[in-house]
C-alpha cells in the first residue's frame, strides 16, 4: 500500500508510522528523519539544512524532492511505503505524482492544544528515532531508549519559537494539500486525538483492514 501521512507537527505521524510498518509490511520514509540523520552525521546535506530545520522553516523543494527521488530508487519502496512529512507543499505533491502513484492520504485530525501538549513533552531517541513523551510514554529509564539503549533527547526544533513557526508554516504551505488530495478522492480522515492504541484502531478501520 502506498500511503502519505499528512498532518501538523506533533500530530503523531511518526508514532503511528512505527506501528503501521508492522501492520502493512511497508517501509516508513520520513523526510524529517532523513534530514535529522544527515545533521547527526554532519554530512553536506546536514550542514545545509540544520539552521533551517532548527528555525522551524521548510527545506527548499529542490533539495527535498531530490532526497525523496533518491530514496525511491531503492527496491523496498516499490511494493509500498508510508511517506511521512512529504509532500509538504503543493509543488512537492505535483512532482511526486510524476514518479509514484499514491493510493491514499491519511489526514491526521487533531486540535492545536493537543499538538502543543504532544510537542512540549516529546523526547526522541538520538540513535533509533523512537518517540517518547514525558506523560504519554516515558522511557523506563530516564534519558535511555527502551529499544536500543540510545540517548533520549529533546529535538532542536521543539523549542517554543520553532513550534510556533512550524505551525504557521504548516497552515500556510501544507494545509492546502488536504484540498489537493480530497479533490482526487484520496483523503482518509483519522481522529488522531485518542491514545496511540485507539489511533491504530482508527487507522485500521479507515483502511478497512
Ligand atoms: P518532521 O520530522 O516531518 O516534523 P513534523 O512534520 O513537524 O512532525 P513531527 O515529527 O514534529 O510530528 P509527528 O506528527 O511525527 O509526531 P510524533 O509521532 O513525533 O520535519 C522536521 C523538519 O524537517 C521540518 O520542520 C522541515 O524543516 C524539514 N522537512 C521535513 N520534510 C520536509 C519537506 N517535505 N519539505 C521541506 N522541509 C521538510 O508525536 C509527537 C509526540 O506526541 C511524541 O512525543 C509522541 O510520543 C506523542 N504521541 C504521538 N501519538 C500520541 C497519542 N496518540 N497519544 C499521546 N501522545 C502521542
Ligand atoms: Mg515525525
Amino acid at each position: 500500500m502506498k500511503l502519505i501521512f499528512l498532518g501538523p507537527p506533533g500530530a503523531g505521524k511518526g508514532t503511528l508510522a512505527a506501528r503501521a510498518v508492522d501492520i502493512l509490511g511497508v517501509p516508513h520514509v520520513s523526510t524529517g528523519a532523513i534530514f535529522r540523520s544527515a545533521i547527526a552525521d554532519k554530512s553536506p546535506l546536514g550542514l545545509k539544512v540544520k539552521a533551517i530545520i532548527d528555525a522551524g522553516k521548510l527545506v527548499d523543494d529542490e533539495t527535498t524532492i531530490a532526497l525523496v527521488k533518491e530514496r525511491f530508487t531503492q527496491a523496498d519502496v516499490q511494493k509500498g511505503y508510508i511517506l511521512d512529512g512529504f509532500p509538504r507543499t503543493v509543488y512537492q505533491a505535483e512532482v511526486l505524482e510524476t514518479f509514484s502513484a499514491v493510493e491514499k492520504v491519511i489526514n491526521f485530525d487533531i486540535p492545536d492544544p493537543d499538538i502543543l501538549e504532544r510537542l512540549g513533552g516529546r523526547r526522541v531517541c538520538r540513535k533509533c528515532g523512537h518517540n517518547f513523551h514525558i506523560i504519554f510514554g516515558k522511557p523506563s529509564k530516564e534519558g535511555i531508549c527502551d529499544h536500543c539503549g540510545g540517548e533520549v533527547y529533546v529535538r532542536d526544533d521543539d523549542s517554543p519559537q520553532a513550534i510556533q513557526k512550524r505551525l504557521e508554516v504548516y497552515r500556510a504551505q501544507t494545509l492546502p494539500l488536504i484540498g489537493f488530495y480530497r479533490q482526487k478522492g484520496k483523503i482518509l480522515d483519522v481522529d488522531a486525538r485518542p491514545a496511540i492504541d485507539d489511533v491504530v484502531d482508527n487507522f485500521k478501520r479507515c483502511l478497512g483492514i
